[in-house]
């Protein structure tokens, strides 16, 4: 077992013996290291005051992705790099490329999100060439200038070039963040609590069956809201971060095993190779910066009822594989959502990956999420919905699930029934509306009233009709697909 946490601050090795395992990297950086660049807006992952960008070896590569550091708590940067707005000037302290272009456009207005939104243009600025407005405004959906003047910031990232400025020394960081690497168990123990980050599956399940109170954390974008928000304590914290098997994502023809811990940034691509409609949806999921973060088996293990993830998963009949010690187990993904809240998760157990069949070109599938804004919101309503038609005809299977309608993510089993053995029509379609009335009750509350979501989840099915039979109708904002599928 290591009691030290290591991580590369810039190019500064950054050893800290048993700290407080909540802390967050916001005030870390501010309180401890005088570094007052990053801004506290929110502290909820929402303003994107706070971005700072983190790199991280991925299968032996580099890579740099914008984070919250508001809601990341310090020990789970064991072994990566964090590079604020203080380490972007150049040796001669002159401005980044980035920001270079913000002065020049007038990108910086009110001045206190402006930090922010420079490290959300930088890690662009690392990771793409000649970005396209669309691009552009997706890595910047994390980032609210409530002055609303995105279009010099805008203007600034299309305008930022590399400028003969330094990019990081790939090769030297990758090599120092290898010499960082270990299978050792980080166990840290202090006046905060305790935090375990093991290194492996095997490791991971031994301290979940000796600790099966503790909070396990994954990418913390729901986690780190319960601290800083609703000033939770927590002890003991098992951190699932530093398990690169968790991370992985494997193509077995007919079906994608996807390890719990791939983020969403991770599995967007993955998604979108099933539907561009699952693209959409995950490119609506937070900002950029909680897709870099959260994971798939956070947000089905956080079991909220409006989470986007389930849904679509329970549509293409995904199958949870759950583990504890050395067992496993499989079930259905909406088996998983017993009640408001209350998974079937047993004592020592954690979700291990998910099993998400490959829908074949037969399936019609429909994806739709229903907020108040269109970027960076949580849903309202959520539906997906996945049809087979047989030879004549007729719908063979219908899986139709919801989000928003109810204390879990649910399947409209008496509208799917309703369905059944129909023609694709609107008739079809008018039986399973009226069939939604028996499957859900929704609530009213801030985000819409009960009748709106009824409403709503049955205009979804409309949507799915005419998108699939009459394709030249316009049915969402225009262009939202086609800028989703090509980036
Ligand atoms: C600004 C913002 C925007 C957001 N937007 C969206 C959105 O658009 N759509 C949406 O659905 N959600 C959204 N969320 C919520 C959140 O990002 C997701 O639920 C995310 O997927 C959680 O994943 P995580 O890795 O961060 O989980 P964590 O916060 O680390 O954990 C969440 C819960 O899952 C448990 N857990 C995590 N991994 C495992 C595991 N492998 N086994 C067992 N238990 C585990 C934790 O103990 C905890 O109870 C948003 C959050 C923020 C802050
Ligand atoms: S302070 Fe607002 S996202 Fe972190
Ligand atoms: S530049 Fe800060 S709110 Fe707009």
């Amino acid at each position: 077992m290591r009691d030290t946490v290591r991580f590369l601050l810039g190019d500064a090795l950054i050893e800290i013996a048993n700290c407080d395992p909540t802390l967050t990297v916001l005030d870390w950086l501010r309180l401890e290291r005088r570094l007052t660049g990053s801004k506290e807006g929110c502290a909820e992952g929402d303003c994107g005051a706070c971005t700072v960008v983190v790199g991280r070896l991925d299968r032996g590569r580099l890579r740099y992705e914008a984070i919250n550091a508001c809601i990341r708590f310090l020990p789970t940067l064991d072994g990566c790099q964090v590079l604020t707005v203080e380490h972007l000037k150049g040796p001669d302290g002159s401005l980044h490329p980035v920001q270079q272009a913000m002065v020049d456009c007038h990108g910086s207005q009110c001045g206190f999100c402006t930090p922010g939104i420079v490290m959300s243009l930088f890690a662009l600025w690392l990771n793409e060439d000649a970005p396209s407005v669309a691009r552009i405004e997706d890595a910047l959906a994390g980032n609210l200038c409530r002055c609303t003047g995105y279009e010099p910031i805008i203007a600034a990232a299309l305008r930022m070039s590399s400028g003969g400025h330094d990019r990081p020394d790939y090769e030297a960081v990758t090599a120092r963040l290898h010499d960082l690497e270990d299978d050792e168990t980080l166990a840290l123990s202090g006046p905060g609590g305790h935090f375990f980050a093991p290194a492996t599956v095997e490791e991971l399940a031994d301290l979940v069956a000796a600790h099966p109170q503790a909070t396990l954390v994954a990418g913390a974008t729901d986690v780190g809201l319960w601290v800083t928000k609703g000033m939770r304590r927590l002890d003991p914290v098992i951190s699932l971060g530093r398990i690169a098997a968790l991370r992985e994502i494997a193509d077995r023809g007919d079906r994608v095993v996807i390890g719990a811990m791939a983020t969403h940034a991770e599995v967007r691509p993955v998604l979108a190779s099933l539907s561009p409609q699952l693209d959409e949806l995950m490119r609506r999921f937070g900002g950029e910066q909680v897709r870099n973060a959260g994971t798939i088996g956070g947000n089905i293990a956080n079991g909220s009822p409006i989470g986007d993830l389930p849904p679509a998963l329970i549509a293409l009949g995904a199958t949870l594989v759950l583990r504890r010690g050395g067992e496993q187990r499989q079930i259905p993904l909406e088996n998983f959502f017993l009640d408001y809240r209350k998974q079937d998760r047993r004592e020592g157990e954690f979700v291990e990956a998910v099993i998400v069949p490959r829908p074949g070109p037969d399936a019609l599938i429909h994806v739709s999420k229903i907020s108040k804004r269109f970027d960076e919101d949580i849903s309202a309503v959520c539906g997906a919905f996945l049809l087979r038609l047989n030879s004549a005809g007729r719908i063979a299977e219908a899986r139709l699930a919801y989000g928003g309608m109810a204390g879990t993510p649910k399947r409209a089993a008496a509208a799917e029934a309703a369905l059944t053995g129909r023609r694709w029509d609107e008739a079809a379609v008018n039986a399973a509306i009226a069939a939604l009335a028996s499957d859900f009750t929704p609530l009213s509350d801030m985000r819409a009233s009960a009748g709106y979501r009824l409403t709503v989840a049955g205009n979804l099915l409309r949507r799915f009709l005419i998108e699939t039979t009459q394709p030249d109708v316009e049915t969402r904002v225009a262009g939202q697909l086609a800028e989703a599928a090509h980036g």
